[in-house]
């Protein structure tokens, strides 16, 4: 059955509003896939998302050491070139193999990041990795993305990708909110009214400063409070 050209642009219509909502915590949804051709997800077998990532490389994914070091190679599906979760379009791969940061032991200690290497290369642009600490610069603006919680409290996900923009916070200030803040091995991001930050299963994905891979989603308490940033890990410490 073929449907006529008016019935499909109200089907476009209707279903567009969708996509205007707020996402993540007070993102929006990433309409174009050329927007963030470097964006993966991380997911099981059968297919649940549980972090993202980006690729570095063809056959490279950058994520959090968190997400992946309970779980074996074999175990994690990376899926990229799709911004809706419940398509199948993109392709995917399984990992053959990681590399965790040197002592690493939990987010709150840093290290939080992980090389994956992929079975087969992805045919997307890669994310180049800043290359200078000028990306740290309080009120910086960085790019988050992810397919994780829109509300610190609500495990409803949305399977669309989605992303925020959310300034670098002062050393000072994350310290403030975080006795375990190390300036070496983290930044931190955020409004000091909170409202917009990255969520439970957005870990492992990118902070993307000036086009480049600055941060990597790593922790935080809660969601979007109010001076309480997210967490992310200090890229250009452990890649170059
Ligand atoms: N640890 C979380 C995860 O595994 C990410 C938390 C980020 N939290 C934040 N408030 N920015 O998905």
């Amino acid at each position: 059955m073929r449907l006529p050209a008016v019935v499909l642009a109200l089907l476009v219509i209707t279903v567009t509003p969708a996509h205007a909502e707020p996402r993540v915590v007070g993102g929006v949804v990433v309409e174009d896939v050329d927007e963030a051709p470097w964006m993966v997800a991380l997911t099981t077998s059968s297919g649940y998302q549980f972090c993202g990532g980006a690729l570095v490389g063809p056959d490279l994914v950058a994520t959090a050491a968190h997400c992946v070091y309970s779980r074996t190679p074999s175990s994690i599906t990376v899926v990229g070139g799709r911004l809706d979760l419940r398509t199948d379009g993109g392709s995917s791969s399984v990992v053959t193999q990681y590399q965790i940061a040197d002592g690493y032991s939990t987010p709150s200690r840093g290290k939080d990041i992980a090389l994956l290497t992929l079975a087969r290369p992805m045919p997307y642009r890669v994310l180049p990795v800043a290359a200078t600490t000028g990306v740290y610069d309080a009120r910086k603006v960085g790019v988050v993305y992810g397919w994780g919680r829109q509300e610190e409290s609500n495990t409803d996900k949305s399977p669309l990708l989605h992303k925020a923009s959310i300034p670098v916070m002062a050393d000072e200030q994350c310290s403030a909110a975080y006795a375990r803040y190390d300036a070496g091995a983290m930044f931190c991001a955020g409004y000091p009214e909170g409202g917009v930050d990255s969520c439970i299963d957005d870990s492992g994905g990118p902070f993307v400063v000036d086009g480049r891979l600055a941060g990597i989603v790593s922790w935080g308490i809660g969601c979007a409070r109010p001076n309480t940033p997210g967490v992310y890990t200090r890229v250009t410490t452990y890649l170059s």
